[in-house]
């Protein structure tokens, strides 16, 4: 049996990092007459019926954080107009809703939004799958608590755990659960950290290197550039921003911190375009486009996260369940498109004239190839240009 966990406080004991988790007023455990939900436990999962007021006219307010003690705190109308400042276009949406919509029919299917973050695909599915129950994992606390705003409507059928999508194991023994019947994951950076200009996700804003998704740990982007070697620096560059000039910049960049630390983003971008040479700073987008990528993967691990992660996903889902990726670079993509491949192929030797059913394939994949975004969908939101979106239906149980 798994230890409850505490709100908010306790190491992770899978991984060593930090959970918490974020319930709302109404949240009832069954099986304890109507008590509130409070640490997640075996009971958890259960949850309240649909409340009664209409789910599309938020009634009470979250917090400004996801920490459970926070959680009844209400929202002050400035963190409202955040909610609608940033809102964030979810990408593909339609798409996304029609992949997982038959694996959410049965009343109390729960679906796994692992990467909440403005809560729009979330949201959608809500409203589509109205006995449906959501639970959102994101890294970002700021993420958090904005998506708690919008989705507060629908307090009773969510649960937003603070965590790294590859604690999902975890999460989901902890909510005790064994399996769920759908998983989304829609990888990057959201608009509202793009936005945030002091996070420093952006090449364009003057702003502190951070680019840390969760605040509350971790290295810095300045940390990278300001301590790694240039051999360090070159791979991180050449590996994750597939940066043709990555040894120029890395060497520019150790050069440059011999004068002064390397903090600002803008001062960083400018020298990073100063580093390559003039006839190619034309093609591309922006120099220093790479650059940022490859320090955002670095300081988040988000390439050693998500291999953990979608052979997990991929475990978690019932048969008949189903997980689709929305990838924005090719290096997800590439890992996404491994491990469904894995699992869709046959593993029985190719001498024996019948298939074993313990070799059967696992998956069966629901796209040909990756689905991309519309041209209309690209005009009206650029961030869907570069998107694969895959999906696969677990078709059976592990041997
Ligand atoms: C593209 S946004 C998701 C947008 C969302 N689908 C919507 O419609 O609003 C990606 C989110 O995933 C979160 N994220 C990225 N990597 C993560 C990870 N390894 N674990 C948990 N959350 C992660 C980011 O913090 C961000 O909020």
């Amino acid at each position: 049996m798994t230890k409850p966990l505490t709100p908010c406080a306790p190491r992770c004991e899978a991984s060593g990092r930090s959970l918490s988790w974020h319930t709302f007023p109404g949240a009832r455990r069954t099986g304890t007459s109507g008590e509130r939900l409070g640490t997640p436990t075996h009971e958890a999962l259960h949850f309240a019926p649909p409340p009664r007021t209409s789910e599309r006219h938020p009634r009470t307010t979250p917090p400004n954080a996801p920490k459970r003690q926070q959680s009844h705190r209400r929202v002050e109308s400035s963190h409202m107009d955040d909610v609608t400042r940033y809102r964030h276009v979810p990408v593909l949406l339609g798409r996304v809703l029609e992949l997982l919509a038959p694996a959410l029919t049965a009343p109390g299917a729960v679906v796994v939004d692992a990467t909440l973050g403005m809560g729009g695909h979330a949201e959608a599915l809500l409203i589509a799958h109205p006995q449906a129950r959501l639970i959102g994992i994101d890294r970002d606390t700021d993420a958090l608590a904005l998506a708690s705003a919008r989705l507060a409507p629908f307090e009773t059928r969510i649960t937003l755990v603070h965590a790294v999508y590859d604690q999902l194991p975890v999460v989901l023994a902890e909510l005790g659960l064994s399996a769920v019947d759908g998983i989304l994951f829609d990888l990057g950076v959201s608009s509202l950290q793009l936005d945030e200009t002091e996070r420093g996700f952006s090449y364009a804003h003057d702003a502190p290197l951070d680019m840390r998704m969760d605040r509350t740990i971790g290295q810095t982007a300045a940390d990278v550039v300001n301590t790694y070697s240039a051999a360090e620096l070159t791979h991180v560059l050449r590996v994750y921003g597939e940066e043709r000039f990555a040894s120029r910049i890395a060497n520019a960049i150790v050069q440059e911190r011999t004068r002064q630390p390397l903090v600002s983003a803008s001062l960083l971008a400018e020298l990073v375009r100063a580093s390559i040479p003039a006839a190619t700073r034309r093609t591309g987008g922006h120099p220093a486009k790479r650059t940022f990528q490859a320090l955002r993967i670095e300081v988040n691990a988000e390439l050693a996260a998500l291999e953990r992660a979608v052979p997990a996903a991929v475990a978690a889902v019932r048969v008949g369940g189903r997980v689709v990726v929305l990838s924005y670079q090719s290096l997800e993509d590439r890992l996404v498109k491994r491990v469904f491949a894995a699992g869709a192929a046959s593993t029985s030797p190719s001498e024996l004239p019948v298939e074993l059913p313990d070799h059967a394939p696992m998956l069966r994949l629901l796209t040909r190839g990756a689905d991309q975004a519309s041209p209309a969908e690209v005009a009206a939101n650029p961030r869907a240009a570069s998107v694969r979106l895959r999906a696969i239906e677990r078709i059976r149980q592990a041997a």
